[in-house]
């Protein structure tokens, strides 16, 4: 008979079986010189590479503005390493071993003759997988994502029709600002790629508790049968940052909360929650319910925008004992913006699993905490039969996803509090990645990256899944157009955001729970 830990090793071996061997292949970064280069795609790239997951061979060209030789960009990645890397101190031999296959282009992006010389370097290398099997990523400005693959296509670096080898592009986010621009995205990468070989990056689905909750949800009997509207009341989702937005007030001016936050990574999640189980784990299998589920989200009229909405910005208040200046007064921040900082949304999916039953979601900067959980709330029992040891007041129970950080599962339910006299309180079991499986916290790039490599687009969105997204930004937005934030939507830096927030779910006799350490 299997004893568990060796019933846990099988699991283990069968999933990596699953996994094809890595081909080798060449990696191209348009925005070499950039920020997300240095904080996530090297760092990711060199702990695959420790790892031993990349393929036996491979390398990596950065393609950028500024001149610079290989051996200068090499120095600044290893500079940024020490400072970003999950592991430290960095592993000198394995950080020499993975720079070796470094290289960098020069290369203005609006030049084809950036293309060509990339090209004919390609063309150099000594393996042919090396010169055909491509991943393109673009960590370069959203307004140039168009440029790059229109012009990879002209130099015949990208080949829409099955040819040699295998050339994939990853799309970094913001996928456009609104619908009609990710459209227009889309149609501009469909001219010159097929929809298989471009992968829209999500980060948050690259988290080990992301994807953990399909896991959780179909792998288990218990939980599933109650995943409905007779049992859950509501559901809450947080993704709360202590941050502000700091330097990155520019890009932030034009994004805001509801498109930096909701469009993506709560939109995720929140379809990772809801959608019907999936045919197959195949990509599309998994993405054809996600985006059944996105379509269901009931669009707010303009004029309902208001009730189903709270929004806030920040001013001056005191995060985490450090005070914080306000937003308006953050780097590159029109001093007049009406940029949200925070928004809180009731959702409501109109299927047959969740007909009436809300989903709140809010995230925010500036907030006490950096913590992401969901919060399964059921229904409170029919009848309270332990009224007097409770004051007539049962706390229903609840299941919480914690995303990050203490990432894990708690229920809460309610039990006898030992002693003569009758009464009970709410209590919660805790399960923790941590003590059950250890320290294992790869960086969600990680995984992206390689999955990208594998050629399984199961972790990255779809192109009908970003539009189905910024249809619902586009509503609520609507709602906002020309409307300058009131004084009852703003927060002092440091607190759970503005009253506005509060009163959304005091109408159905709601309150948010605040994510709490478990510790
Ligand atoms: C990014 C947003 O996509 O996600 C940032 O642009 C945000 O504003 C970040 O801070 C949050 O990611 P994480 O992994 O720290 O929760």
């Amino acid at each position: 008979m299997n004893t568990p830990d060796a019933l846990d090793e099988l699991i283990a071996c069968r999933l990596d079986a699953g996994r094809k061997a890595l081909e080798p292949c060449s990696v191209v970064i348009f925005g070499a010189s950039g920020d997300l280069t240095a904080r996530k795609l090297i760092p990711a790239l060199y702990h695959l590479h420790l790892e031993k997951q990349l393929p036996p061979a491979f390398r990596v060209l950065g393609v950028a503005r500024r001149e610079k030789t290989d051996a200068a960009w090499r120095e600044e990645l290893r500079e940024a390493l020490g400072r970003f890397s999950r592991t430290q101190p960095v592993n000198e031999e394995a950080w020499h071993q993975f720079a070796a296959h470094l290289k960098y282009c020069r290369g203005d992006l609006t030049d084809p003759a950036t293309y060509a010389r990339l090209k004919e370097t390609l063309a150099a290398a000594p393996d042919p997988s090396l010169q055909q099997n491509l991943l393109f990523y673009l960590a370069t400005l959203p307004s140039q994502f168009a440029e790059v693959v229109r012009q990879l296509h002209q130099a015949g670096l990208l080949q829409r029709d099955a040819g040699k080898g295998w050339q994939r592009i990853v799309v970094e986010k913001p996928f456009g600002h609104d619908l009609a621009s990710a459209r227009a995205l889309n149609q501009e990468l469909a001219r010159h790629a097929h929809e298989h070989q471009v992968f829209r990056i999500d980060h948050y689905l690259g988290k080990e508790t992301v994807q953990n909750i399909l896991m959780f949800r179909f792998s288990n009997s218990i939980f599933e049968r109650l995943w409905n509207r007779e049992s859950v009341d509501h559901v809450q989702i947080t993704v709360s940052e202590k941050n502000g937005v700091g330097e990155r007030g520019a890009y932030y001016e034009e994004a805001g909360a509801l498109r930096d936050m909701v469009q993506n990574h709560i939109l995720q999640v929140l379809a990772l929650v809801a959608m019907e189980p999936p045919v197959s784990l195949e990509a599309e299998s998994i993405r054809d319910e996600k985006v059944k589920l996105l379509k269901s989200i009931r669009l707010p009229a303009p004029e309902e925008v208001a009730r189903h909405v709270a929004r806030g910005q920040y001013f001056a208040g005191v995060v985490d004992g450090r005070p914080q200046p306000g937003y308006r007064q953050e780097p590159k921040v029109r001093p007049d913006s009406n940029v949200e900082t925070y928004v809180a949304l009731r959702l409501f999916v109109d299927n047959w699993r969740w007909s009436g039953v809300p989903f709140y979601v809010r995230t925010g900067k500036c907030l006490p905490l950096s913590a992401s959980e969901v919060r399964i709330q059921f229904r409170p029992t029919p009848h309270v039969l332990f009224a007097a040891a409770c004051n007539g007041r049962l706390d229903p129970n609840a299941l919480t996803l914690r995303l990050q950080p203490d990432e894990g599962i708690s229920i809460r339910f309610n039990g006898k509090v030992p002693g003569i006299n009758l009464a009970v309180r709410p209590v919660r079991m805790h399960f923790s990645y941590d003590s059950e499986f250890g320290a294992y916290t790869p960086e969600a790039y990680e995984r992206l990256l390689l999955e990208a490599l594998a050629g399984d687009a199961t972790l990255f969105i779809r192109r009908d899944e970003v539009e189905c997204a910024w249809r619902i930004v586009d509503a609520i937005r609507a709602g906002w157009d020309g409307k300058p934030l009131t004084n009852r939507e703003f927060y002092a830096a440091g607190t759970w955001g503005p009253v506005a927030a509060e009163d959304l779910l005091a109408q159905s006799g709601h309150v948010w729970h605040e994510p709490r350490p478990v510790k």
